[in-house]
């Protein structure tokens, strides 16, 4: 059976990757370390570029440095084990100190070890909408995914939540309200196009760094959507086609804000509105529609 285009299967009503939920007893007991940095996101928010933006701060912006290395090598994905493709587990348990960790699992399904060493988080939120846009071009040519069906039924499957990872609006509130009392940075994909300066620097502080302004300028160059879109140790081309087939959709599409009304019929919209209203009641995250 191909490893392609299977089935999700379920951890703790989460929809996973089978074989992540087959090796689960692997993620669970991962061994995070006091000094490890957490980059989480709910698939399709920035993970790429909040990494790229990270990895440049801890080689004080030194691009060639960068290059060495694609950019899941460099911030492995922990969850991530596909047989004979990738084990985020081990290739994160060979690697040496200060390590960058990827992770898109909700905040209830993260390993214990993270809060037990009180690592630093940053997390990064996105629009609903985009990421609904976002995710439904890389179901398309990221082949683990199961088939998306056309973009109503994809829609369809994003508001119920049963996409991998699960629904956007509990990873979002979830980890919002992490933040209260934990060390979690909470960003936001609209803010980083807006000034993405400001938000640097913001990582900066919280990272307890001061780098000189030619530092941060070369950072801000380096992970702009252009330069990232054309490196390819930043835009997932190294990956083989099997995998990830650029033809069908670049996974550096179009990086902006707002192309959900390019996708979105007025019904859809208003339907998703009022949707949302629904599960995002109650709670004090706000996100910005317009930039
Ligand atoms: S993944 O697979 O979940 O890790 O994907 P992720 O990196 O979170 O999200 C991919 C989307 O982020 C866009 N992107 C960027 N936007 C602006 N600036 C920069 N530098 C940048 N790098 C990646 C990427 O284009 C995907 O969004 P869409 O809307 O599909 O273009």
């Amino acid at each position: 059976q191909s490893i392609y285009r299977r089935k999700l299967e379920m951890v703790r009503g989460i929809p996973l990757f089978w074989s992540i939920v087959e090796e689960w007893a692997q993620v669970e007991s991962f061994q995070a370390r006091p000094d490890d940095l957490l980059i989480s996101t709910y698939p399709k928010s920035g993970t790429t570029w909040i990494s790229e933006i990270v990895d440049m701060i801890y080689k004080n912006g030194d691009a060639e440095k960068c290059k060495q290395d694609a950019i899941y090598v460099r911030v492995p994905f922990m969850e991530l084990i596909i047989p004979g493709i990738s084990n985020g587990v081990a290739k994160l348990a060979e690697m040496p100190s200060p390590r960058l960790v990827k992770t898109h699992l909700p905040v209830q399904l993260l390993p214990d070890s993270f809060w037990e060493n009180n690592c630093k988080i940053i997390y990064v939120a996105r629009n609903a909408k985009d990421v609904a846009v976002s995710y439904y071009h890389f179901y398309q040519m990221a082949k683990i995914h199961p088939e998306p069906g056309t973009w109503d039924e994809f829609l369809e499957k994003f508001v119920t939540g049963e996409v991998v990872f699960g629904p956007w609006y509990d990873h979002v509130k979830g980890w919002w309200e992490k933040r209260k009392d934990k060390r979690i940075l909470y960003l936001f994909y609209e803010d980083m196009k807006e000034d993405p300066k400001r938000e640097i620097q913001k990582v900066l502080q919280f990272l307890g760094k001061d780098l000189k302004e030619d530092v941060v300028n070369k950072i801000l160059h380096h992970t702009s959507f252009q330069e990232m879109q054309k490196n390819p140790t930043a835009n997932y081309k190294m990956m083989s086609k099997a995998q990830m087939d650029h033809s069908v959709s670049p996974f550096m599409r179009k990086g902006i804000a707002g192309d959900w009304k390019n996708h979105f019929t007025v019904a859809q919209n208003e339907a998703f509105d009022s949707d949302y209203k629904e599960k995002m009641k109650g709670s004090t995250l706000q996100f910005r529609t317009e930039i």
